[in-house]
């Protein structure tokens, strides 16, 4: 007898085509969510997303307003008694800068061999459509075995800044045994991965002003405090040698990696190697009491996220500029909390800054740090949906990156969510030449499906 499993499980086969087809149209709008400019476009991807909701049967599809981007919104809750699954993604993407580094067009999805190639392929249009794709295999079936909702929101690149505000607002409707959550990628296409951990994230832009106009360096080198050095300095000052944090306080709250979870490290595939071949750089760098991959999944870090100065055209011209600027984020473990750390950044601020300058520290956003619930009921379901498809138990581990929705679902509706993805860590996401790999992407569908039927 045919499972209703495997009539799920046919239809995507042979709709395979099609759902490429689809992911490319939405591929195609530049719904870059930090830049005003594509406003309009941000939200025309977020009314495409509410027409494919509605095409596939959802019910009740709103665009629903938020302080920035809208949410869409969708429900199908026929199965009264079985579970209710809540499906996060978003339709936001990063900007595709620098433009002239990709072999391809950013907005024009082009398929190359195995992989597809547009922004937002793989974080996350891609993870948002093998969602939807699979839930559409489900209904086709006439029996569909569990409730779901959508949450899909379009601020996520730039912190979900409004989506708590919703979340809290609308706790009621958000109400669900679990959240299902495609954003977080997997270690490599023959390792599934369940992620129940990621970092927080504190985002801002320091600026310094010295002279109040730009001086010709000649005339003045010498006699004032360069705003572009000043701000090195400083900059250059929030790490020791060993590549600690010298924020006041920065690690008082940090919570230890435990024995348990050293050892858990230990066995990942993710070794020095891998962030060797994964990054190109010629050394790593970093605390040297851990390894690279407890440093990313579980140890705070700050990074210079861009900087900015003077004359930088090619050429030169020789000027002391009048303003300096950097853009600082610091990715936080469980102890810690944005505001917390940015009152620790105005305190290295005040205590380090020279009298030559003047200073400005302004707050971008935020994200809180997660730690998930492997006990959730998803959990199982979806270790089973990878297991049946990859042929393996998928490994269990901790990210560096940040999604806000976590922290935010936990704290105001009490949802639990269930991380993993189908990117890689080779997709380029927020680099020039983004990517999907289509075998993985097609597999995920699939566990997507036993995931779906598992939870039943
Ligand atoms: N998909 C990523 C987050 C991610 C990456 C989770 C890898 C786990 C593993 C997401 O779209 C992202 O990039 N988020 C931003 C959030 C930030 C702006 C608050 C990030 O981490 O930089
Ligand atoms: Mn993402």
């Amino acid at each position: 007898m045919t499972d209703v499993r495997d009539i799920a499980l046919s239809y995507a086969h042979q709709n395979r085509d099609r759902f490429l087809a689809d992911l490319r149209e939405l591929l195609f709008i530049p719904s870059i969510s930090t830049s005003d400019e594509y406003k309009a476009e941000t939200l025309r991807a977020a009314l495409w997303v509410s027409d494919r909701l509605r095409g596939m049967g959802i019910q009740n599809v709103e665009v629903m307003p938020t302080g920035g981007h809208p949410v869409v919104y969708g429900e199908w809750l026929k199965r009264p008694g079985a579970p209710t699954v809540l499906i996060y993604g978003h339709y936001d993407v990063q900007p595709p800068d620098p433009l002239d580094l990709w072999e391809t067009p950013p907005f024009e999805p082009t398929v190359r061999g195995d992989l597809l190639f547009a922004r937002g392929a793989s974080d996350m249009k891609g993870q948002v459509m093998a969602v939807l794709h699979a839930v559409e295999a489900a209904l086709k079936t006439g029996q569909m075995p569990v409730n779901v909702k959508f949450l899909i929101e379009g601020e996520e690149e730039i912190g979900s800044e409004n989506l708590g505000a919703f979340i809290k607002k609308h706790a009621k409707k958000l109400k669900a045994d679990v959240c299902i959550n495609t954003d977080a990628g997997m270690i490599g296409a023959d390792e599934p991965t369940i992620v129940y951990g990621l970092r927080g994230l504190a985002y801002m832009e320091l600026r310094v002003y010295g002279p109040a106009k730009d001086l010709h360096s000649g005339l003045f080198g010498g006699a004032v405090h360069n705003p572009a050095q000043a701000l090195t300095e400083l900059v250059a000052g929030m790490h020791d040698k060993n590549g600690r944090v010298t924020l006041p306080g920065f690690y008082k709250k940090v919570r230890k990696v435990s024995e348990q979870e050293r050892r858990a490290f230990k066995k990942l595939p993710t070794s020095k190697k891998f962030f060797l071949e994964q990054t190109g750089v010629p050394a790593l760098w970093g605390e040297a009491e851990y390894a690279p991959n407890e440093r990313v999944g579980a140890r705070p870090t700050l990074e210079v996220n861009g900087l900015l100065s003077g004359w930088t055209a090619p050429g030169s011209k020789t000027v002391i500029p009048a303003y300096a600027m950097a853009k600082i984020s610091c990715r936080l473990v469980p102890g810690q909390t944005p505001e917390e750390t940015i009152k620790q950044m105005r305190a290295y601020l005040k205590a380090k800054a020279p009298k030559t300058i003047r200073w400005e520290l302004i707050e971008l956003h935020h994200a809180g740090a997660a730690i998930t619930d492997l006990e959730s009921p998803g959990v199982k379901a979806l270790a089973a949906g990878l297991q049946a498809v990859w042929g393996k138990r998928p490994l269990f581990m901790r990210e560096g990156g940040s999604i806000g929705a976590v922290v935010q679902l936990q704290e105001y509706a009490g949802v639990e969510s269930v991380l993993t993805g189908f990117g890689l860590p080779e997709d380029n996401v927020h680099s020039p030449n983004e990517r999907l790999h289509l075998p993985t992407w097609y597999k995920g569908i699939d566990a997507l499906i036993h995931f779906l039927f598992n939870m039943r």
